[in-house]
């Protein structure tokens, strides 16, 4: 069955060109030239003509930062990879690369067994797994090798939530050396955890128990503390460090310098830290609840939000991820009622990235092209995917997005297709739509309905990260 997209505009990460896709099966097979005599011939050719005129032709996003049914807090993130998968499609994100968890004492191959499990045969897209280390010893350290032949090949490990992930210098620095060998990328939970606790809990012995207060132990000298350890960790462990949901202007900084020494030192952000802040959105009683994630978001009397964008121009930030891990206010947020260090913390965005880092290119932050990268290319060379994914060219999975950029909606929880009861982005005004979605070859969003299936996504057993050297 051959595709041809005509009439639209084709935005890689290089350049924004009038341009063909033609599509064989799952596969895209030619990017022709309005008009050419090839394209002529490959229209002729062709058992379907979508036209995309006025519309956008974008590699589908790839969200390497995602937590579907991730256990939390004594809850469980309320999107299973059914329904999360099926939210990341309609917000025109065709892969995701989620965390399988191992913590202290467990072993590392009957967890991501366990991930397995919940996610096959129900994805509606494609996706991958990291694994988060949250005990390291001889073992998972060894598993580390076995699983980067399996095409996990990125390692989680976390300088916070002591006595349930935390894991301290020696065994981050094991991890690195671990890494350094088998090619792994080490991705990093950067806040000195232990320095937290001991805010929060003063501040409940003072009674300041809402969740504001979660936005206000987790200082912004946490971050860039932890973030300047890591990199100096991973300088000594001689692994390339990818810092996770990066949040404060001060912890960007610690990057920058150490990108700037030529260190191989990537950070990614999410949009959450782009655009909410802790005075408009946590200081709300306990709706605040809603908006505790860690890192957590940052105060609007300072500059992080600028800093952030510049450094998503700068490419000090190279990757937008939304740190999907969505639990509901109801039964789930509310088991931190009384204490702020009981709420589960996360946002759920998997189906809002897209068009909420799209809003960068309408308010003239960022660049057409620089939005792909942000959103699809980076992460798919990051994670191992490129150039399967995260491109339009000959010989990638025919992942694609039309994109209308001039319909304008507004995102509610009565219009989203997370498992939430309430959304982070309520009343966001946005400027662009999903118009329609493929996975390999396949239309899985059109007219504003899901045409997909449970099972379609495949699992991608990545190779080693593109920035390795
Ligand atoms: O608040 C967050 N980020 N929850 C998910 C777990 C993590 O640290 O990424
Ligand atoms: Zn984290
Ligand atoms: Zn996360």
């Amino acid at each position: 069955m051959k595709k041809l997209i005509k009439n639209g505009t084709v935005i890689t990460s290089t350049g924004a060109d009038p341009a063909e896709v033609l599509i064989d099966g799952e596969t895209i097979v030619a990017v022709l030239q309005p008009g050419s005599e090839v394209a002529a011939s490959a229209e002729a050719g062709a058992d379907e003509i979508i036209d995309a005129s006025g519309l956008y032709v974008i590699p589908g996003g790839v969200d390497g930062h995602t937590h579907m049914e991730l256990p939390f807090g004594g809850t469980v993130a309320s999107d299973d990879f059914e329904n999360g998968t099926r939210a990341a499609a309609w917000g025109g994100t065709t892969t995701i690369v989620d965390f399988a968890v191992q913590r202290a004492g467990e072993s590392v191959r009957d967890c991501l067994d366990q991930w397995f499990a919940k996610a096959e045969g129900k994805c509606a897209i494609d996706y991958g797994f990291h694994q988060i280390i949250g005990g390291v010893d001889d073992q998972s350290l060894k598993d580390m090798d076995a699983l980067v032949d399996e095409g996990i090949t990125s390692f989680k490990l976390f300088m916070a939530y002591p006595g349930v992930f935390l894991s301290d210098d020696g065994q981050i620095l094991r991890a690195m050396q671990q890494a350094a060998g088998n090619g792994a990328l080490i991705m990093m939970h950067a806040e000195n955890g232990l320095a937290i606790d001991v805010l929060a809990e003063q501040a409940v012995e003072r009674g300041e128990t809402d969740p504001v207060n979660h936005g206000l132990v987790r200082r912004a000298e946490f971050e860039s503390e932890a973030t300047h350890r890591a990199i100096q960790l991973a300088k000594v462990g001689a692994a390339p460090l990818y810092i996770v949901h990066l949040s404060a202007s001060e912890a960007l900084e610690q990057v920058a310098i150490a990108r700037d020494r030529g260190a191989n030192v990537f950070a990614e952000t999410c949009p959450q830290y782009l655009y909410l802040n802790v005075e408009d959105h946590m200081d709300r009683g306990f709706d605040g609840a809603a908006y505790v994630c860690s890192t957590p978001l940052r105060t609007k009397h300072a500059h992080h939000h600028e800093d952030l964008w510049k450094g998503l121009r700068t490419n000090d930030l190279s990757v937008v991820a939304t740190d999907h891990c969505p639990f509901c206010m109801k039964d789930q947020k509310e088991l931190g009622r009384d204490d702020f260090r009981a709420i589960p913390n996360g946002i759920g965005g998997v189906e809002h990235r897209m068009d909420l880092i799209y809003q960068g290119v309408v308010n003239g932050e960022i660049t057409l092209p620089r939005w792909v990268e942000l959103c699809a290319t980076t992460p798919a060379r990051m994670f191992g995917l490129y150039p399967k994914k995260g491109t339009i060219q000959p010989g990638a999975d025919a992942d694609i997005v039309l994109y209308d950029p001039n319909r304008t909606w507004t995102i509610s929880e009565e219009n989203h297709h997370m498992n939430m009861d309430h959304s982070a982005w309520e009343g966001f005004e946005i400027n662009g739509h999903v118009h329609t979605v493929m996975s390999r070859g396949r239309v899985i969003i059109e007219n504003d309905s899901y045409t997909g299936s449970t099972g379609h996504g495949q699992y991608l057993r990545r190779g080693l990260s593109d920035y390795l050297i």
